[in-house]
């Protein structure tokens, strides 16, 4: 009995989990137009070409990175073989990304798979 209710009580955390991710991609999503990253980047055909497309980035890049790209854009655009036109260490630096801001569009940048 104790087994089953161990069972039964991993599979209920699991799925809030689950769930509480689902809700932090849909936050993230929110976030990305409502920051305008659309002003750049393409997702799903809709935006800008300033930029990559980010379709596909959550199997390009590790969590670790996209946020890198959120709070040190500059560090990684130096790194870039061809300098941007529309850099986005500029936006952001007007564009100011609060801490669950970042976690939230992580999350929906990481469920971007191809
Ligand atoms: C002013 C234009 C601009 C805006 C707005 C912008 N970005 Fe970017 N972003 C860039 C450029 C330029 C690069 C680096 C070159 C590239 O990937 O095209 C980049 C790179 C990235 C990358 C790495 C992509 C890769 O394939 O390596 C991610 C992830 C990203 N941006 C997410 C975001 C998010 C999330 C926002 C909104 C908060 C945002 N960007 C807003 C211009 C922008």
């Amino acid at each position: 009995m104790r087994n089953v209710l161990a069972t039964v009580a991993g599979i209920i955390a699991m799925g809030t989990l689950v769930a509480a991710q689902g809700a932090k991609v849909d936050a993230g999503k929110a976030t990305f137009t409502a920051q305008k990253c659309t002003t750049c980047h393409k997702v799903g055909g809709v935006g800008g070409k300033l930029a990559s497309e980010l379709d596909g980035v959550g199997s390009k890049l590790s969590e670790a990175e996209i946020r890198k790209w959120l709070t040190s854009p500059l560090e990684l655009e130096a790194k870039l073989k061809t300098k941007p036109k529309m850099p986005m260490s500029g936006y952001l630096k007007t564009h100011k990304l609060t801490e669950a801001d970042i976690d939230a569009l992580t999350a929906y940048m990481l469920s971007l798979k191809k």
